[in-house]
């Protein structure tokens, strides 16, 4: 269910081009780059400089008993120390604001990419996934360009300072030294390959991890009323239980690569100790050289283990970028024709809507809907009703453009609806849906869909008409009321208010209704049924209903079957054609018989 959310590419296949796409984003901080490479160049040389400012001392100095020149040394080595920490601490927080900056700005761009996205990316994409690539996945790439970076400049500049220095100071004992490179390469070789996948495989279970955890918490009342915790705790524990194995081989793997380079580190300082020692007790090499030839292999294996680490940097890094390389690759499939924009304002629409023959699928091959032609007068109310999966809700995304029809045309106020900018579109056509999703914030903001422009006065005007302003008033806080995670601490009924409020606010031209399943009580059903009445008024209105006592007094009822329109006309002309509406309305008949001698 859940593997392409973890699945890696090949891991073997490293692609470094998708990093390169992403390095668009730091281009802007090529200065702050450029002031890193300069300062890890200036602590770089403290660094090499303080072994042979320690030579310096007991070679010249110190045998020469010379308390000046130590004093002047001790003053020289103090400042490099101070210089050094100084580069150092303006390199990392030039480098963090930098890769800070830039995941930012990733996060941004995929943010908005994804806001622009037709419904049909979402049908695709899982949001576990999407919440991933926009979270862990931009941070991985900055810590390529902050760590990799940093470690291939600074780390890579040090080995080769560290290797010349050497050779300055004596070049026939670096020779001797430079016969461990051999043996560091035969060791990263030998575990690079464990490395990389012990690693890879952490973090794609890791990935695994937090997937199922997002998906079970958004599905958690489901899962509560099927009494599914214990077999999703297993499922979890099981996931965990990999992802810790992983991990621990992965720090095994990686601990034991550590300590053989350590080992072979320390291999060396004896060796040197040995051969120098030799060469110091010969009279061949000053003292000073010696030490400062242990402290150049110390320094020379450090960063050698730190450049190893990077390749598992890369590997992920590189993983990540491809992840949402490919997200942001995705063009919209409903897009604005830029062209033939259509400048109708606010004022001039008026609200007609015609279906001419469209036709739909959401996969080829499989049509929803066939050859739907209709036309709704402005002000209009119209009923749909069908058999669920007849394509009602469907009908609904294609005039919001969430969708684009396969053929035909959808008009508004006579002019093609794909002429619109889809920002001026919905604008014009306020949708109430079955699952009316409220955003986390007050019942205010909810209403007014977070617009400044629209007054607290207009929230609460718009609340009375529609009849929610005493069930607002009910909430512990009123208007100000928190609402959380979708609004689930308001029922059905509540909901559907809040959302036909919210349509006065914003007083699109079009209102399209597509009726919660859910039965609501009598009196809740009658506060809504009182609400749509309210702000269908002045407005062309769509209701897809379930309840039938809904569109009763609806213009015009249409019936859909199996994606085609099969009967057409009020009430009381489909009750007498005997078809498939007064089956519908049959069988709601006792709800509906006491829904009318309740409120005659
Ligand atoms: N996003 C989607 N991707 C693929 N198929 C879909 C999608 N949404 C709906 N369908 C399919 O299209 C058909 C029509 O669905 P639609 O939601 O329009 O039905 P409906 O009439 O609104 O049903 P209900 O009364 O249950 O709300 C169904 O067969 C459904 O499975
Ligand atoms: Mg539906």
């Amino acid at each position: 269910m859940m593997a392409d959310v973890s699945a890696p590419k090949s891991s073997d296949q490293l692609s470094v081009r998708s990093l390169v796409h992403l390095a668009r984003f730091a281009v802007p901080f090529t200065w702050h780059f450029l002031g890193v490479v300069a300062l890890v160049i200036v602590f770089n040389t403290t660094s090499v400089l303080q072994p042979y400012l320690v030579k310096l001392a007991i070679d010249n100095d110190i045998a020469s008993k010379s308390f000046h020149g130590l004093e002047v040394i001790a003053v020289v080595y103090v400042s490099i120390v101070i210089i050094g920490a100084l580069a150092n601490y303006t390199q990392v927080v030039l480098l963090q604001y930098a890769g800070q900056s830039i995941i930012q700005r990733i996060r941004m761009a995929l943010f908005r990419h994804i806001e622009s996205q037709s419904m049909a990316f979402f049908d695709k994409n899982a949001i576990g996934r999407l919440v991933t690539n926009v979270s862990n996945d931009t941070e991985t790439v900055s810590q390529f360009f902050t760590q990799f970076f940093l470690s291939v400049v600074r780390d890579g500049l040090s080995v080769v300072m560290v290797i010349f220095a050497m050779f300055r100071l004596n070049a026939g004992v670096a020779w001797q030294c430079m016969v461990i490179v051999p043996v560091i390469f035969i060791i990263s070789f030998a575990f690079r390959k464990r490395l990389r996948v012990s690693y890879q495989t952490a973090r794609t279970r890791l990935s695994s991890v937090v997937a199922f955890l997002a998906e079970n918490l958004a599905g958690i009342r489901i899962i509560q009323i099927f009494h599914q915790e214990r077999r999703q705790a297993n499922a979890f524990l099981t996931l965990n239980d990999r992802h810790r194995q992983a991990n621990v081989k992965s720090y095994m793997t990686s601990v034991m690569f550590n300590r053989s380079l350590d080992f072979l580190g320390n291999v060396s300082v004896a060796a040197i100790v040995y051969v120098g020692g030799l060469r110091v007790l010969h009279g061949a090499m000053e003292f000073g050289t010696l030490y400062a030839f242990i402290s150049y292999i110390r320094q020379f294996f450090q960063p050698i283990n730190a450049l190893t680490q990077q390749w598992n940097n890369l590997q992920s890094s590189s993983v990540s970028a491809d992840r949402i390389g490919r997200v942001l690759a995705v063009e919209p499939l409903v897009t604005d024709n830029k062209d033939l924009v259509n400048s109708l304002s606010d004022e001039e629409v008026r609200g007609a809507v015609e279906f001419q023959d469209v036709c739909f699928s959401y996969k080829p091959g499989e049509p929803v809907l066939t050859d739907i032609s209709f036309r709704v007068r402005p002000g209009e109310f119209v009923g749909f009703v069908g058999p669920t999966g007849a394509g009602k809700s469907s009908i609904m995304a294609l005039l919001t453009r969430f969708y684009d029809p396969v053929s035909g045309v959808i008009l508004l106020d006579g002019e093609d609806i794909k002429s619109f900018l889809q920002t001026d579109l919905h604008r014009h056509i306020g949708i109430v849906q079955q699952e009316m999703f409220l955003f986390t914030g007050s019942v205010k903001d909810n209403i007014r869909l977070f617009r400044d422009d629209i007054s607290d006065e207009t929230v609460v005007e718009s609340a009375k008409v529609v009849g929610a302003h005493e069930m607002i008033m009910r909430l512990p806080r009123g208007y100000e009321t928190h609402l959380v995670g979708k609004g689930s601490n308001l029922s059905t009924g509540e909901r559907q208010l809040l959302g036909f409020a919210r349509i006065v606010a914003l007083n699109p031209k079009v209102l399209i209704l597509d009726e919660a399943t859910a039965n609501l009580d009598s009196q809740t059903e009658s506060l809504v049924q009182k609400g749509l009445t309210a702000v269908a008024k002045n407005r062309t209105t769509l209701v897809i209903a379930h309840r039938l006592s809904t569109i009763r007094h609806a213009d015009m009822i249409y019936v859909l079957s199996k994606g085609r329109i099969v009967e057409r006309g009020n009430h009381e002309e489909l009750v007498s054609a005997q078809g498939l509406y007064a089956d519908l309305y049959q069988k709601s008949g006792i709800e509906f018989e006491m829904e009318q001698t309740a409120h005659p």
